[in-house]
């Protein structure tokens, strides 16, 4: 056999290694003379014995045997081969006509079969399909390995050094009362990193309270965070206590934090600097011991600069800043994601069993993809796919149709098409008009469904649009 020095079988673009099983020494060298070629290295055996040797030594890609030979017969062997290495495909030989050895040989677990006397591109057709199988097989195999080994820990997937990067800084600044505030776009994970930091600190069987600043109109901001006193406005009917109290010994994870108003910032910065807050309407004020963790998927240092962000309350929730990378800048980790999300649905209880395979061009076209809506449109992606796939493997064509039209480099590319660099602000912002526009396209203007399809809140997504001058109607 032609060397190849590992055992684990060929990569693409590598000749596939193809072990021939036949005791004819004619028909060994027909093959041999048909087959071997850029494609394809051929190795043969003259028996059952020598070609379990051969698997045992050099592990080929695909093994092809002929049914009728003396001593060990093919179906024998075929048991055998499939026993030493079963990751291997094997394709059997037939007699012609004899179909009830076919169906025998398929039932053992044969790949395919192809009946003798046979041509060159039939059987180069079985044998390519036998290979990207097990090159499939493999490849899934790998990432699901690596998923299990070091790919999720803590519910946070990644071998991206972004996420590696992120991991570590958790570990460190996890057990300390520091805020920390974890930047990233839409669907990063900002809530898994939120959470995980609360889980990894003294807090963690005390409370852990999210509060997302844009979901709330500016005026009631103020006594959710806070609380209130009876009285307080009209309406405050009794008292409440508000957010802070309820994380009282706990983690507050203030989602957005670049949309509270400058109004408000003061009073946040009190607490931050002496534990102290006035509930509306109180004379008093009281006191609380909270972690704050805040999440950003904007530009603070922008909003400071315009004035609508405190420099010194920027200092003090930046402290420990977490920078979550966008899903198109760590391709590496996008194939790991798309493995956990499709362990996560075998864990569910669905009328069908979830697909377990990712398609090779499939991948391919996930990796290639940009993903506007980061690691969340990804797992609505996979949920998706299972739906719509019939089988273990997803196929391009179960992907919807943006990610399935991505390919490497294409069309996508805003800032090469913008000819001149530009300013990341600028590339940004055409980004969205672009994302936003189209996705209201899809949704028919329907602004709850393209929220939904984006994930992220309504109103974020109205104050989006109003930003970038998009009338959702139009
Ligand atoms: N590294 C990761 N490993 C596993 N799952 C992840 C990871 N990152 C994100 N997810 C999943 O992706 C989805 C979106 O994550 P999350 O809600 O944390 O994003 P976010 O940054 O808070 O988004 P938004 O800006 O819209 O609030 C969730 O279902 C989450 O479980
Ligand atoms: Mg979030």
């Amino acid at each position: 056999m032609v060397g190849t020095t590992s055992g684990a079988g060929s990569r693409r673009g590598e000749r596939a290694r193809v072990l021939f099983v036949d005791d004819l020494e004619r028909s060994r060298e027909l093959f041999a003379r048909l087959l071997e070629g850029p494609a394809y290295a051929v190795e043969t055996a003259a028996s059952v014995v020598e070609a379990c040797a051969a698997i045992e030594r050099e592990r080929p890609d695909v093994v092809v045997t002929d049914l009728r030979m003396p001593e060990v017969d093919g179906l024998e062997g075929l048991q055998r081969f499939r026993t030493l290495a079963p990751d291997v495909p094997v394709i059997v030989v037939t007699a012609f006509g004899s179909i009830e050895t076919a169906v025998e040989a398929m039932r053992l677990g044969a790949f395919d079969y192809l009946s003798k006397p046979f041509d060159r591109d039939p059987m180069a057709l079985v044998l390519r399909r036998a290979v990207d199988h097990r090159r499939l097989l493999q490849e899934n195999q790998r990432l699901r390995a690596e998923l299990a080994e070091r790919g999720n820990r803590g519910g946070v997937v990644g071998r991206s050094d972004g996420v590696q990067r992120a991991l570590a800084l958790v570990e460190r600044v996890a057990p300390t009362d520091y805020p920390v505030l974890i930047q990233g776009e839409s669907g990063t994970g900002k809530d898994v990193f939120a959470r995980l930091i609360h889980e990894r600190s003294a807090r963690a069987g005390r409370a852990f309270v999210s509060l997302n600043c844009s979901a709330i109109p500016e005026h009631l901001l103020e006594s959710e965070l806070f609380g209130h006193e009876k009285g307080a406005f009209s309406g405050a009917v009794t008292a409440r206590p508000g957010f802070f109290s309820r994380a009282d010994q706990g983690t507050l994870f203030l989602d957005e934090i670049g949309d509270m108003s400058v109004g408000l910032q003061p009073k946040l910065l009190r607490v931050l600097q002496n534990g102290e807050y006035y509930p509306v309407g109180a004379r008093r004020p009281e006191t609380c011991d909270v972690r704050l963790v805040c999440a950003s998927n904007q530009d603070i240092p922008a909003r400071v600069e315009s004035g609508q962000f405190r420099q010194d309350l920027y200092y003090r929730i930046n402290t420990i800043r977490i920078v979550l990378p966008p899903l198109r800048e760590r391709v590496g980790d996008v194939g790991l994601l798309a493995h956990h999300f499709l362990a996560a649905l075998r864990e569910r209880s669905l009328p069908f069993p979830p697909p377990t395979e990712l398609a090779p061009e499939t991948l391919a076209r996930l990796e290639a993809y940009t993903w506007p809506g980061n690691v969340r449109e990804l797992a609505h992606v996979i949920d998706h796919c299972a739906l719509i796939a019939d089988g273990d493997v997803i196929e391009p064509e179960h992907l919807p149709p943006e990610v399935r039209s991505a390919t490497d480099g294409g069309g996508r590319d805003l800032a090469a098409e913008a000819g001149a660099p530009q300013g990341f602000q600028d590339a940004r912002r055409d980004f969205e008009r672009q994302y936003f526009t189209r996705l209201l396209q899809e949704t028919e203007g329907n602004v709850q469904r393209a929220a939904e399809r984006a994930g992220v809140h309504r109103t974020t997504l109205y104050e989006k649009l109003s930003k970038l001058d998009i009338d959702p109607r139009s």
